[in-house]
C-alpha cells in the first residue's frame, strides 16, 4: 500500500481522514516488516545475525503498537471494538 492509494486529492480529504491514511498505511508497513525479519530469522544460519533480524523484528512490533495506539485515539468506533476485543479472556469468534 502507498499513498497512492488515497481516494481522491489531498485537498479533498480532511486532515483527520489524511492523518488516519497516514497512520493505516504505516501499521500496514510495520506489519510486513515485522512479517519479513521473521521469515529471514527463521531461515538464517548465522546465530549473531539471527538474534540482529530477531531485535528488529521486536522494534517493529512497537512501533506497531504504537500507531495501533495512535488509532484507538483517534477512532472512536475502532477503539469501542479494541475494548471488547483486546486483553480479554472471552472467545475470539463468539460475540
Ligand atoms: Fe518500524
Amino acid at each position: 500500500m502507498s499513498d497512492s492509494d488515497q481516494y481522491g486529492s489531498s485537498n479533498e480529504l480532511s486532515a483527520a481522514v489524511c492523518n488516519m491514511h497516514t497512520a493505516i498505511v504505516s501499521l500496514t508497513e510495520e506489519l510486513t516488516a515485522i512479517d519479513l525479519y521473521n521469515q529471514r530469522a527463521d531461515v538464517c544460519k548465522d546465530k549473531e545475525l539471527k538474534k540482529i533480524l530477531i531485535h528488529n523484528r521486536d522494534d517493529e512490533k512497537e512501533h506497531a503498537s504504537m500507531l495501533l495506539e495512535w488509532i484507538q485515539r483517534n477512532d472512536p468506533k475502532f477503539s469501542g471494538e479494541m475494548t471488547d476485543s483486546l486483553f480479554t479472556k472471552k472467545s475470539i469468534t463468539k460475540r
